[in-house]
C-alpha cells in the first residue's frame, strides 16, 4: 500500500435521539450566532426545520438563514452564504440537508475565509486558508460530505461543476438520524446508493499493489449496498434498512477503508461533466457511466473483475476464465442498477451527442483522468458515446 496520513476529526453522532440531546451543546460550543443552511424545503415539510429552530432558539442562538441551495449547488449561492458571514458575524454553519447543502456550506466555511474569489480554490489557482467551524444534519444518504472534507459546487455561467476542499473543511459534528431520511423520494433514494456503490468502486478499482484488508473491507461495503438496496428503496419507513444505506454512505467516502491505496474517480471527473451541463443527478449520472467504464477497462486488471464476481455477487468460479468472470462481474452491476431502478443510458435523460466532445475535453482540463487505466480525451469521448 501507498504511505499515508490519516485524520478525520468529525464528530458522529449516529441514530435516533442524538439531535435532541447534543446538538445545542455542540453548536454552542462554537459561539451563539449560526447561518442555518438548507435546501429548497424538505426540511420545513418532514418537520426538521422546527425541531432544530426549536434546539437553536432554547439554546439562545441567534439564527440567521441561507434557504434553497439548489441540487449540484451553484456558485452564485455560496457567495450570497458568504456575504451573511462576513456581514453578520457568524461562528459556526448548520448545514441540514443532503450533499448539496454540505457541499455548499463547506464552499462558504472556505470562502469567508479567503481572501479573494472562493472559486480559484475549485479552479486550483488557490489554497484554502482557513474555515469557519461547520455542523451538519445529514438527511439524504449518499455523498458521505458528513465525514469527508471535500464538495463540489457547480459555477453555472461557465458551465463548470468542480470538486475541492482542504483540511478545515471537515465538519466539526455531524448528526445522522436515519428517521431524517424517511421522507427522501424514491428517485433520490436511488441516487443516493448508487452513488455510494460509485465510491465504494472508486476505491476498489486501483492500482495500488498489496491492499488485502482494503479491498475486503471495500468489498464488504459494496456486499451490503447490494444485499440490502433494493428492501430499503422498497421500504423507505424501515429504520434498519434507512440505517444501513446511511452507515454505508458515510463509511463509502470517510477515508476509513481506503487507506493507502489511490482510488480511480475516472467515473466522477465524468459525471461532473454531464452535471455541469445537462444539471441531471450526481448518482444517476454515476448509474449510466460506470458499467461503459468496467467494459472499457476491465482487462487493466480482469483478477480485480473477477474478484467482484465471486466475493461481493458470489458467482462459482468453477470451470471459468478469469475473463469469464470478469464480464459476469460487469453483467452482475448491469442487473443491481436495474433492479432498483436506476437509469441506464444518457438517453434517459435525453442527452444525445451534442455536447459529448466538450464533456471529454472538459474532463481532462486539469490532466488525464483514472488511476486504475489512465484515460484521456479520446478514452472519454469513447466512454460517454457508449453510454448514449
Ligand atoms: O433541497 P431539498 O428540498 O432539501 O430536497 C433535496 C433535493 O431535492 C432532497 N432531499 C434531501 N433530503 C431529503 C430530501 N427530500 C425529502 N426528504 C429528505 N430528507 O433530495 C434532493 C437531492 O439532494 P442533494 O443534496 O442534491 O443530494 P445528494 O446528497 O445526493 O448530493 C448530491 C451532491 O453532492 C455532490 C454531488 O456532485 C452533488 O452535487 N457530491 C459530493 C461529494 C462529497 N462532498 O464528498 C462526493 C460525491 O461524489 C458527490 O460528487
Ligand atoms: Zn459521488
Amino acid at each position: 500500500m501507498n504511505s499515508f496520513r490519516f485524520q478525520n476529526p468529525t464528530a458522529l453522532y449516529y441514530g435516533k435521539g442524538q439531535i435532541e440531546e447534543y446538538l445545542a451543546a455542540e453548536v454552542t460550543k462554537f459561539g451563539k450566532t449560526v447561518l442555518l443552511v438548507y435546501g429548497g424545503g424538505s426540511i420545513q415539510r418532514n418537520g426538521l426545520y422546527d425541531k432544530v429552530m426549536g434546539i437553536l432558539r432554547r439554546a439562545g442562538v441567534t439564527v440567521h438563514e441561507l434557504p434553497g441551495v439548489e441540487p449540484n449547488p451553484r456558485l452564485t449561492t455560496v457567495y450570497k452564504g458568504i456575504d451573511i458571514c462576513r456581514n453578520e458575524g457568524v461562528d459556526l454553519i448548520l448545514a441540514v440537508g443532503g450533499g448539496s447543502v454540505i457541499d455548499c456550506s463547506k464552499a462558504i466555511a472556505m470562502g469567508t475565509k479567503y481572501d479573494g474569489d472562493v472559486w480559484e480554490i475549485y479552479e486550483r489557482r488557490g489554497t484554502a486558508t482557513g474555515a469557519l467551524p461547520l455542523g451538519t444534519i445529514l438527511t439524504l444518504a449518499a455523498t458521505g460530505s458528513e465525514m469527508n472534507s471535500g464538495g463540489v459546487i457547480t459555477n453555472w455561467e461557465t458551465k463548470e461543476k468542480l470538486g475541492g476542499g482542504s483540511p478545515y473543511t471537515f465538519p466539526a459534528f455531524s448528526f445522522c438520524d436515519p428517521e431524517n431520511t424517511y421522507t427522501v423520494p424514491k428517485d433520490q433514494t436511488v441516487y443516493g446508493i448508487c452513488d455510494m456503490l460509485a465510491h465504494s468502486f472508486e476505491h476498489y478499482f486501483h492500482p495500488t499493489e498489496h491492499t488485502p484488508l482494503q479491498q475486503h473491507l471495500i468489498e464488504a461495503v459494496i456486499s451490503t449496498i447490494v444485499e440490502n438496496a433494493k428492501f430499503a428503496v422498497d421500504h423507505p419507513d424501515d429504520y434498519n434498512a434507512r440505517e444501513t444505506m446511511m452507515y454505508c454512505s458515510t463509511m463509502a467516502l470517510n477515508g476509513m477503508i481506503n487507506m493507502g491505496v489511490q482510488g480511480d474517480w475516472a467515473c466522477h471527473a465524468m459525471e461532473h461533466e454531464l452535471s455541469a451541463i445537462y444539471d441531471i443527478p450526481h448518482g444517476g449520472g454515476l448509474a449510466i457511466l460506470f458499467p461503459h467504464w468496467m467494459d472499457y477497462v476491465m482487462n487493466t486488471n480482469p483478477e480485480r473483475f473477477a474478484n467482484l464476481a465471486t466475493r461481493v455477487f458470489h458467482v462459482d468460479s468453477a470451470g471459468k476464465s478469469v475473463e469469464e468472470l470478469a464480464k459476469m462481474a460487469i453483467e452482475k452491476v448491469r442487473e443491481f442498477y436495474a433492479s432498483i431502478g436506476a437509469p441506464q443510458r444518457l438517453a434517459d435523460y435525453d442527452i444525445g451527442r451534442e455536447n459529448l466532445e466538450r464533456m471529454a475535453e472538459q474532463a481532462v482540463r486539469f490532466r488525464p483522468i483514472g488511476n486504475f487505466k489512465t484515460l484521456e480525451k479520446d478514452d472519454v469521448l469513447k466512454i460517454l458515446q457508449s453510454s448514449l
